[in-house]
């Protein structure tokens, strides 16, 4: 099972990525996490680009998404919202039919953001009738090193909930 794991922050130490890499480490067997890297990378979506052929950059983020059996994102909040950059990556996939019916969770590094959260919840109910509210992981990870991420996340306590959150996503992914 290939999962996209999509961090809405561009940020080299970003806890919502450190977050989503230490997950993907603790996949269980049969399910693979890779995160996309380039979200920084997109054009700003316009129609006006579609018409023409895409850039690159966008063909290859549009076929990770559409080869993946499920997508997991973990974001930010900014200005009490979903970053710009997460925003305008979603936006690429509304005119295709690649996010509807795809699986998707969400996790969170931070025990701030829930107006980003609500705003994160109704545009990924909107573009995909496979969004999976409950499925859910949070840890309060902020001003945290990548490297204390990924301790605090292999502790016995910590690596059960990552382990209960795949394993409801990869059922939810088969289902
Ligand atoms: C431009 C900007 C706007 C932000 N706006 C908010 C906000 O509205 N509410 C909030 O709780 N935190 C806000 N923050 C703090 C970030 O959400 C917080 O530091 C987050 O944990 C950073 O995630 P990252 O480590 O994955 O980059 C903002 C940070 C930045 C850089």
């Amino acid at each position: 099972m290939k999962i996209l794991a999509l961090s809405g922050s561009a940020r080299r130490n970003s806890t919502n990525t450190a977050l989503l890499r230490a997950v993907g480490r603790a996949a269980p067997e049969g399910m693979d996490i890779r995160i996309y890297e380039n979200i920084g990378r997109l054009p700003v979506y316009s129609p006006d680009i579609e018409a023409e052929p895409l850039p690159d950059a966008v063909r290859d983020y549009i076929d990770r998404v559409a080869r993946s059996d499920g997508v997991i994102v973990s974001s930010p909040e900014y200005v009490r919202s979903l970053p710009g950059g997460l925003k305008n990556a979603i936006d690429w996939l509304v005119s295709r039919d690649t996010l509807v019916g795809k699986p998707i969770a969400l996790m969170h590094a931070s025990h701030r953001g829930d107006d980003m959260l609500d705003a994160l919840r109704m545009v990924l109910a909107t573009v995909s009738d496979r969004f999976a509210p409950d499925i859910f992981l949070r840890f309060s990870l902020m001003k945290m090193t990548p490297e204390e991420i990924a301790r605090l996340i292999a502790r016995s306590e910590n690596a059960e909930q990552v382990n209960a959150f795949l394993r409801a996503f990869a059922a939810f992914c088969r289902s």
